[in-house]
């Protein structure tokens, strides 16, 4: 999910792999590293800012022609120097760097230390440099095609070795990487940001392949070593464009991202047959939650309403009871051991999420955490917690977490009511639908152009209202936080049926209503709704499930989504929300990326 760079030709390879490194800093990371190789080779890394890598190469002298380089988004071991990339074998002689989580590493490592080799870090990487030391026998692409035989994940690498100098080894599974080779020499990147100044002309790599680059000559094999011919792309982005993946801004990126995010923060974490979810993060913590009779979430933004749906879940399907605190609300006059105390937070630094958490410390309560940003203050303040996975998440208007987010409260949903009385059907359906998801979600992004003909027919309106019930009610309250937080338009969420106890009473003509009215419990509620919104002038645009014949007769205009999900509809109807507060946006002539006002991370109360 971070950063990797590469370069092999006649000039020194250091300077591309800084730059490189630099071209790549705006996706966030947390630590970072390289190795360049003559007759040594020289491996430098620094946990923080790439400022800290820089200095330390100016402390040594680092002279070679290739080499790799890494920045890191942590997700296995906190970032640490010792955990940051590259990772090395025994013998120093392999050095890997890596994008992705290797599922199976915990087996592999207890393999591989029974044959005697030494780890040095925290990281799923490094049970890649032990496998590749395990099998090399001189060529390293055969190393690195045979340790990836035994490796189930999601991985973009590169490996050098100085036994097989000459040539940069690069893999893809799951996880993008490119090559590029040109009069300047050879190049590897997992973003063609960091490349596309010095070549316009890529290979986008394809799942299974292993490439090995020699400078100006290449080759792809496959985990077969069966030779594989790709086609060359032509980029005709700058930096910036690239850097957005192509896209106009970060936030259509994420938006975008989603299918594979989602599957990110379930990948390894489902175990299907038995209906349950691993959760290695709150192991520690197992016995303990066995005894919890309550649960009380604590977040902020959109993170308060990714918890709203946790509330539902883990009442409806774990049987406990749960409260969702605003992090600026929160208040303990007394701590009871038979509660929980469970922290949502993308960034894992905001204040008010933070400060409560320090208020449960101190008071001696159990602190578990959902976060995305791996080492961060609340990661680390917890006492057990469930890393996101979903990657970083540049623009402000946080779309990929929220998702990941509620994903992430289904697992351990899944965990505690496995606990608890969850029968084994329950527990394989809640699975069913998990792994349902990313393909669900590429159905909805497939009608991207429809929802963005509504975002322009409704731009121009200065007020919206947002509707939902039950689970879908905090889906409403994101949707308006969306709208109203990139295009600056007023727009609130409200429960369903609270329109009769006061808000009816802004409806007209110039006050549209989104309504989330999917297939559910709550369908004809949502329907009676509708009808008095449009009895009094009022326009709907209805989020409806696909199937639905009625629906296009009553309200004003109609999103569909696929009716395979039930207990996580929340993560599809967020969807078309998102795509279309950010189409509104653009319309409108904002920046979706950086929003008037407000900051990524709030890390003041
Ligand atoms: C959401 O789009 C906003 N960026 C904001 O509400 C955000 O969710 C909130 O500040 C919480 O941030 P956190 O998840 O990093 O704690
Ligand atoms: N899973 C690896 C780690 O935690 C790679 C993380 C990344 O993609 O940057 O080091």
């Amino acid at each position: 999910m971070c950063g990797i760079v590469g370069y092999i030709g006649k000039k020194e390879a250091l300077p591309f792999l800084l730059e490189g490194l630099k071209k790549v800093e705006y996706r966030g990371y947390d630590s970072s590293g390289l190795v360049v190789l003559k007759e040594k080779a020289k491996c430098v890394k620094a946990a923080g800012k790439l400022e800290k890598l820089e200095e330390k190469t100016k402390k040594e002298t680092i002279k070679g022609n290739f080499g790799i380089g890494h920045s890191r988004w942590s997700t296995h071991g906190p970032p640490t120097t010792k955990n940051a990339h590259p990772h090395s074998d025994c013998k120093n002689n392999i050095f890997v760097v890596h994008n992705g989580i290797i599922e199976n590493y915990k087996e592999i490592k207890e393999e591989l230390e029974k044959k005697g080799h030494n780890f040095l870090s925290q990281t799923d990487t490094e049970v890649l440099s032990h496998l590749m030391e395990d099998f090399f026998q001189g060529n390293l692409e055969e190393a690195v095609i045979k340790a990836l035989g035994k490796v189930r994940g999601t991985y973009a690498l590169a490996a050098v070795a100085l036994q097989d100098p000459g040539k940069i080894v690069a893999g893809r599974m799951f996880s993008p990487l490119a090559i590029s080779v040109n009069k300047e020499g050879g190049f590897v990147t997992s973003d063609p940001a960091a490349i596309v100044s010095y070549s316009k002309k890529m290979i986008f790599l394809e799942d299974g392949d292993v490439a090995v680059i020699k400078g100006e000559d290449f080759f792809i094999k496959n985990l077969k070593n069966k030779l594989k011919e790709r086609e060359e792309t032509k980029i005709d982005w700058d930096t910036e464009e690239a850097q957005k993946g192509g896209e106009p801004y970060f936030m259509l990126k994420e938006i975008k991202e989603q299918p594979e995010s989602v599957a990110n923060s379930f990948r390894g974490r489902l175990i299907e047959e038995e209906g349950t979810a691993k959760l290695g993060g709150i192991e520690s913590v197992e016995k303990k939650l066995r005894k919890i009779e309550k649960i009380r979430i604590i977040s902020c933004g959109t993170s308060y309403y990714a918890g709203l749906i946790g509330k539902y879940m883990l009442e409806d399907y774990a049987g406990i009871p749960t409260e969702v605190d605003l992090g600026s609300e929160f208040y303990l006059p007394k701590i009871d051991k038979k509660t929980a105390f469970l922290f949502i937070s993308q960034s894992g630094e905001t204040a008010d999420t933070l400060s409560a958490l320090k208020e449960v410390k101190n008071k001696g309560g159990l602190s578990l955490g959902i976060v995305n940003a791996v080492g961060s203050s609340i990661a680390r303040e917890t006492d057990a917690g469930i890393y996101n996975h979903a990657g970083p998440e540049i623009g402000v208007a946080s779309t990929k977490a929220f998702t990941s987010q509620v994903v992430v409260l289904s697992l351990l949903t899944l965990f505690l009511g496995r606990q608890r009385d969850m029968d084994i059907d329950t527990g394989k359906k809640f699975a069913k639908e998990i792994k349902s998801l990313p393909f669900l979600i590429g159905k909805i992004l497939e009608n991207m152009e429809g929802v963005s003909k509504l975002a322009k027919k409704y731009k121009s309106y200065p007020n919206f209202l947002y509707l939902g019930r039950r689970y879908n009610y905090p889906v409403a309250m994101e949707g308006a936080l969306k709208l109203k937080e990139i295009s600056y338009i007023h727009a609130e969420g409200n429960a369903g049926g609270e329109i009769k106890h006061g808000p009816l009473a802004l409806i007209d003509k110039d006050f549209p209503v989104f309504a989330i009215c999917l297939s559910d419990g709550v369908y004809g509620k949502m329907i009676s709704g509708i009808h008095e919104i449009k009895a009094r002038g009022g326009k709907v645009i209805a989020l409806a499930t696909q199937g639905n014949k009625e629906i296009e007769k009553i309200a004003s205009d109609t999103i569909f989504i696929p009716k395979e999900v039930k207990i996580l509809s929340p993560v599809l109807a967020v969807i078309p929300l998102q795509i279309f507060a950010y189409y509104v946006a653009v319309f409108l002539k904002k920046d979706p990326d950086k929003p008037r006002n407000l900051a990524k991370s709030v890390t003041v109360e």
